[in-house]
């Protein structure tokens, strides 16, 4: 089969997708001919040996795709052949076929396609446990979102919608803040441009109660001090590159609270949750609440100008690979 295969840690132009030996199947397991495979920023990350996780060489890259179960491992009871299914793997999604435990698969909704499957889970699975169970997020509370038009950023403006807050939308360019707006976002603000903070207060009267931050580097301080009383701050990610270091008064003048998100680390730590956070992602998607945006897609082969639009900051919502 074919696989986007790592065998050293090098910048994500110089790797290949090479003709591999296909995973044997095991107990547990099924096997997935695999259709579509979204591309999540930490994909870049792993691949060059900057995410937290290092996973031994040679490894395929990639973490969630959908496709059609081809193959069941002994013991298999929940899942049978021929079924459409999304499914989460630590790596090994950037191929033509992944094992995968039955437990990380979930049936598509029936019109659901490929490529929505392969786009779901990690953006709007990381953006509704971050909500709900780290924020509390609670109807007509204000979210102020950035990197707003990126892959968990959108999740997090249509979930947020679908959970009755109302939304502010920070991105880096008009085109982006549009973007955001039509997907549930009351007002937008180009960061590239406008002042975060003095932005955010006066479009939420005085203060939000709930930063979603996938970006950090100069952006984290800015929203923080956008907060309002009892506001708090979700830690998603550092895509602008810096970690940044926060001074802890601004939470004790505020009473404010920051909270950091690790999605995968909590899916196997109450995975009952997150099963019922995936049926409520499927009810939201059947309700025409949730509907995950496809930037563009790209064969298999052409990873690397899909790793580009990512890296170079064009994507709208999700980029996914395509098998077949
Ligand atoms: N905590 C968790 O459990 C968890 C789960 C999934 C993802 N994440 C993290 O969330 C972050 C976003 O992931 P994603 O898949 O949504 O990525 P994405 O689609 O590429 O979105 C990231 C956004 O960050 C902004 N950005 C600012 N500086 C950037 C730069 N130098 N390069 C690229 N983007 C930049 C861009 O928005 P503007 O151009 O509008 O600024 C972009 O839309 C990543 O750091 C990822 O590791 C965390």
């Amino acid at each position: 089969m074919k696989a986007l295969t790592c065998h050293a840690f090098k910048p994500y132009k110089e790797h290949a997708v090479e003709d591999v030996d296909a995973p044997a199947i095991s107990p547990g397991h099924v096997r997935i001919e695999i259709h579509a495979a979204g591309i999540n920023f930490p994909d870049l990350l792993m691949v060059e040996g900057k995410y937290q996780m290092k996973p031994p060489f040679p490894f395929i890259a990639g973490a969630e795709c959908a496709g059609v179960i081809t193959e069941l491992g002994e013991g298999v009871k929940t899942r049978k052949i021929g079924e459409r299914v999304l499914c989460v793997v630590p790596i090994g999604a950037f191929a033509e076929q992944v094992v995968a435990p039955e437990m990380t698969c979930f049936p598509l909704s029936q019109n659901m396609s490929f490529a929505e499957g392969a786009a779901l889970t990690i953006t709007y699975g990381t953006a509704l446990h971050a909500l709900d169970q780290r924020a509390n997020l609670q109807a007509g509370e204000k979210l102020l979102v950035l990197g707003a038009a990126g892959g968990v950023g959108l999740a997090a403006i249509e979930l947020g919608k679908a959970m009755g807050a109302e939304i502010i939308a920070a991105a880096s360019s008009e085109e982006k803040c549009a973007a955001a707006k039509a997907r549930g976002a009351k007002h937008g603000i180009n960061y590239a441009q406008d002042d975060l903070k003095s932005r955010a207060k006066e479009l939420s009267g005085g203060g939000v109660d709930v930063v979603f931050d996938p970006v950090g580097d100069k952006f984290a301080e800015p929203a923080i001090r956008a907060l309002g009383w009892g506001g708090r701050f979700l830690v998603i990610g550092f895509a602008g590159g810096e970690i940044p270091k926060i001074p802890l008064n601004l939470t004790l003048l505020k009473s404010a609270d920051i909270r950091g998100v690790f999605w995968g680390a909590w899916t196997m730590r109450d995975p009952k949750t997150h099963f019922a956070n995936m049926a409520k992602l499927m009810e939201f998607f059947e309700q025409g609440k949730i509907k995950p945006q496809i930037s563009n897609s790209y064969p298999l082969q052409d990873f690397s100008a899909a790793f580009d639009e990512l890296a170079e900051r064009r994507a709208i919502g999700k980029v996914v690979l395509t098998m077949r």
